[in-house]
């Protein structure tokens, strides 16, 4: 799904771009190569940005629009970064008969995003998910690794709140500890 690119904190189109780089002198930029290319840079950043792909683009001499098609051909991709908190809707057979669709609605609405996207502060990213296997509390609801269930519209403030929602709000910038360099530095904090 293409959508607008999130806004990118100081500095970190620089960090992509290095990133990138360093991967791309491992490895021959050729069509043959772009998808370990690609699955290395998501690893490292958790998502595809769009500097990244331009770069792999420009590397490669692959039209940045056949990038993107490919990139999107595959679900392991993602083109939005994951959120610090990950709200998974199921939608299940169970769950989407039993409301799980309004669910979605109400966390786009909240979020002011739609499935599969991230909202600006990089706070929440909102994604669809197959049958988590709770189908008696249906409809489901996986935000990080706490699994509501029965959740209907009213409660969906509830459960923003308790992961301290701000609202994302267009154009505001991401917090510094939901970018890659925030995180290994939070890693690195906690390693030592
Ligand atoms: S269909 Fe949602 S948990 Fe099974």
């Amino acid at each position: 799904m293409f959508s607008v690119p999130l806004p990118l904190a100081s500095g970190e189109r620089e960090e992509i771009l290095k990133i990138v780089g360093d991967i791309l002198k491992n490895h021959a930029a050729n069509r043959e190569n772009l998808i370990p290319i690609l699955q290395q840079v998501q690893a490292k950043l958790g998502y595809l940005p769009g500097p990244a792909m331009e770069k792999i683009a420009a590397a490669s001499g692959v039209p940045a629009v056949d990038l993107y098609g490919l990139a999107t051909f595959y679900n392991q991709f993602r083109l939005h970064p994951p959120g610090k908190h990950r709200v998974n809707v199921c939608m299940g057979t169970a769950c989407y008969m039993a409301g799980g669709r309004i669910a979605l609605d109400s966390f786009e609405r909240r979020l002011k995003i739609k499935e599969g996207e991230t909202t600006p502060d990089r706070n929440f990213s909102l994604e669809r998910v197959a049958c988590v296997g709770c189908c008696t509390m249906a409809p489901v609801v996986v935000v990080d690794d706490k699994v509501e269930g029965r959740v209907t519209p009213t409660r969906v403030d509830g459960i923003l709140l308790e992961c301290g929602a701000s609202n994302g709000a267009a154009g505001e910038a991401p917090a510094a500890e939901n970018t890659p360099a925030g995180r290994e530095q939070a890693e690195g904090a906690q390693r030592s």
